[in-house]
């Protein structure tokens, strides 16, 4: 399945990271995005009444939506709804009771292990705490799946691993350990990595929880240029929404177990319903524009 898809080869993925701008913030950085992501057409991950329970609790129910190739979708919701529970299903780690979930077309909850491994090398999630390896330094941290992949030559897996960190933010601490990081930057260390697997889709789940205001915009910046440059598909997971307001395309909004609201962003800020209209008066980080 894999072979039928178009590929990044090493060398587009080393120019194009290598061309980026050094620390851009939200919406300064403004290259056109590849073609695909111009188009948007091409549906990239969809859920389709999807419903999964724990024992005799339902978490989500017949929850659909779906992200188009080079977007970013914003997944939104009081903590406890399902977020993460969602992102799981994605990377296979949960089932769901029943449903569809579509990675570019291909039903994905019927794979078994091996199957589910193929996909998780196409969709690929950044962890809150980074789950970085703690006794490799960022570099080897960062090389890590490159070298997964077979990377062997080593002066290109060094050039591959440099763009990486510039792209991210992190150059300077490349022969650190992860201990010694800010949370800030363990998890910028952790998209390079995420990346280096060279994903389709990445996936984030409450990158800014814990990090001070900069370093989430800075964040914000990353994975918009991301997805402007690289053309990656992504799914954040937030509570943050001046964060998601940055960065969504469309956005997903669960309330008890359902999809309360899926469309875009505009739609979403712009709504007259009155539990949306809550939770946006409510989050902490809703500030009066000056
Ligand atoms: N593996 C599991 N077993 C049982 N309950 C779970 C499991 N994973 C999540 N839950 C429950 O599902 C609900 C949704 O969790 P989660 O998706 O983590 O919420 P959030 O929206 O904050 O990310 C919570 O009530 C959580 O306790
Ligand atoms: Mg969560």
């Amino acid at each position: 399945m894999r072979d039928a898809l178009p590929q990044r080869d090493d060398e587009t993925f080393r120019e194009l990271s290598a061309d980026l701008c050094p620390d851009p913030l939200p919406g300064e950085c403004d290259a056109p995005a590849p073609a695909a992501a111009i188009d948007g057409q091409e549906e990239m991950i969809a859920f389709s009444k999807v419903s999964i329970s724990f024992g005799e609790k339902a978490i989500l129910e017949d929850v659909s939506f779906h992200v188009d190739r080079g977007r970013t979708l914003c997944i939104l919701g009081r903590s406890g709804v399902g977020k993460s529970v969602a992102l799981r299903m994605l990377m296979g780690f949960l089932k769901p009771d029943s449903g569809s979930i579509r990675v570019e077309g291909g039903e994905i909850t019927g794979l078994d292990e091996d199957g589910m491994q193929a996909i998780r090398k196409r969709v690929t999630m950044v962890f809150q705490n980074g789950a970085l390896f703690d006794s490799l330094s960022v570099r080897e941290n960062v090389a890590f799946p490159l070298r997964e992949r077979g990377e062997l030559d080593e002066s290109r897996l060094d050039a591959t691993v440099d763009s990486l960190l510039l792209l991210v933010g992190a150059e300077d601490v490349a022969d650190l350990l992860p201990a010694s990081l800010s949370t800030g930057r363990s998890r910028a260390v952790a998209i390079a990595r995420a990346l280096a697997s060279q994903p389709e889709v990445v996936l984030y789940d409450e990158p800014t929880t814990m990090v001070d205001p900069i370093i989430a915009r800075r964040l914000g910046g990353i994975i918009q240029r991301l997805k402007k440059q690289l053309g990656f598909t992504s799914i954040v997971v937030t509570h943050d929404m001046r964060f998601a307001e940055s960065l969504a395309d469309s956005v997903l909004f669960l309330h008890q177990g359902h999809a309360h609201f899926f469309g875009t962003l505009a739609d979403f800020l712009a709504s007259p319903d009155e539990v949306i209209r809550q939770f946006l008066a409510l989050d902490a980080y809703r500030l009066p524009k000056a």
